[in-house]
């Protein structure tokens, strides 16, 4: 009986589309061999260290092959030539040993500053609070309402029918609402994001941003914060395999002025009668 193909093509073409397919959910809009566009202001220093380090690194590589292949040929093997007997060179050691440790040094320090301004200082009080909860295979997206806080977030809270883990009776959440895989950042103005998972681990990855965080179930992540600068429409991706439709895990994000920024926002917040009629959710308010 004779096949089509050889078993040996069909894995090269198995393999192949494994390759294409990859491990993440984006698909590049544009820039597809560099960087994409950076829009974000932490992206400045991430690009800037990307640059040195690649500038960096080079130039080593193309001074340490070129000496190499210079040092073969003219110590290669010929006949009636002896080899040359080194017992090496303490100045020669300190040197290439004294340039890389200082240049590594001022890597550490210069990204440890950085990542302090990204991950470990308080986001800016005036932030706008976005919580993003993952989930097989979306995004549960919430806002706050005209107070501009958000009802208070419990990890061990979450569940499947309360995937941001909030208490119903929270003032601060009764005018919150929420989209599915949609969202929209106002430009130049701080949002301080709250990330979690309902199932397994899910990661918020927004390339254009520089910014990825995994979002590990069991936590809240209330420490990631960006401002972007540009305006224009994203693809927020799932960076972890977490499953089956792992590949379709996109969100629709765009960043927009201000101003049309809060149009959106007043389009989709409950109104308060239909909210109490249409809510699932018992609205209990103090004093009632
Ligand atoms: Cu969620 Cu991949």
């Amino acid at each position: 009986m004779r096949f089509l193909f050889s078993r040996v093509q069909l894995l090269t073409l198995a393999l192949l589309g494994l390759a294409i397919s990859g491990a993440q959910a984006e698909i590049r809009q544009t820039s597809v061999w560099w960087l994409p566009r950076n829009v974000t202001m932490f992206g400045h220093e991430i690009d800037f260290i990307f640059y040195v380090i690649l500038i960096l690194t080079g130039v080593t590589a193309v001074a340490v092959f070129s000496t190499m292949i210079y040092f073969i040929v003219k110590y290669r093997a010929r006949p009636g030539v002896s080899a040359v007997h080194s017992h090496g060179n303490n100045t020669l050691e300190v040197i290439w040993t004294g340039i890389p440790v200082f240049i590594f040094l001022a890597l550490a320090i210069y990204g440890n500053e950085q990542w302090t301004q990204m991950r470990l200082k308080t986001p800016p009080a005036d932030a706008l609070p976005v919580a993003v909860i993952g989930e097989q295979f979306g995004w549960n997206v919430r806002y706050p309402g005209a107070d501009g806080k958000l009802a208070k977030m419990t990890a061990s809270k979450v569940t499947k029918e309360n995937p941001f883990g909030v208490d119903p009776a929270d003032p601060a959440g009764l005018d919150d609402f929420t989209t599915y895989g949609e969202l929209v950042f106002p430009v130049e103005r701080p949002i301080r994001l709250y990330l979690g998972s309902k199932d397994v681990i899910h990661a918020f990855y927004v390339p254009e941003f520089r910014l990825y965080q995994d979002m590990v179930p069991g936590r809240i992540y209330d420490f990631v914060w960006l401002k972007a600068e540009q305006t224009g429409k994203f693809q927020l991706a799932c960076n972890q395999l977490c499953g089956q439709g792992h590949y379709k895990m996109f969100g629709k994000l765009s960043v927009v002025p201000q101003s049309e920024y809060e149009a959106w926002a007043k389009g989709k917040a409950p109104q308060p009668t239909a909210a109490r009629e249409t809510s699932t959710v018992p609205v209990v308010m103090a004093g009632r």
